[in-house]
């Protein structure tokens, strides 16, 4: 059976390509999707997307992801920064994460710098823009296959 990565987008990433391009680029949620799923046929993966801008919705899409998929990518956006609860569930799941940044939060503003994740999860990658879910989903993949 192939195995089914879930990819989470956290608040405000479904106004990619309009918010803030200097900062996060001029592709679409859409188009970062689809090149995660084009990307995923290629490396034998199957991908699935989950978008909310409600802390609650992503903990219960995570608690639901246990036994459904063999990796996470999350890009918790400004909840990274924040929330306990976030953390709390991707600290229930036994497969490899990774949080992803488009924009490398450590050149930004201070608020930005610490992750509520980053010590709870496989390995981050921030600041290479749209590329950064395809080197995450190249990450989980040989991770899989270790
Ligand atoms: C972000 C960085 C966060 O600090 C910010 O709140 C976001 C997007 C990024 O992808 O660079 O919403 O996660």
């Amino acid at each position: 059976m192939t195995d089914k990565v879930l990819v989470i987008h956290g608040p405000n990433l479904n106004m990619l390509g309009k918010r803030e391009p200097e900062q996060y680029g001029t592709s679409t949620l859409d188009e970062i999707n689809t090149d995660l799923k084009n990307h995923s046929r290629k490396i034998g993966l199957e991908v699935d997307f989950f978008q909310s801008n409600h802390e609650g919705a992503i903990v219960e899409k995570i608690q639901d992801s246990r036994d459904a998929y063999a990796g996470l990518i999350i890009n918790p956006a400004g909840y990274t920064h924040s929330s306990v609860a976030i953390r709390d569930a991707i600290l229930l799941l036994d497969m490899p994460v990774i949080e992803i940044h488009l924009s490398n939060i450590y050149k930004r503003e201070s608020f930005r710098h610490h992750s509520l994740m980053s010590d709870v999860v496989t390995g981050q990658i921030t600041g290479f823009g749209a590329q950064g879910y395809i080197m995450a989903l190249d990450a989980i993949s040989n991770l899989l296959k270790k």
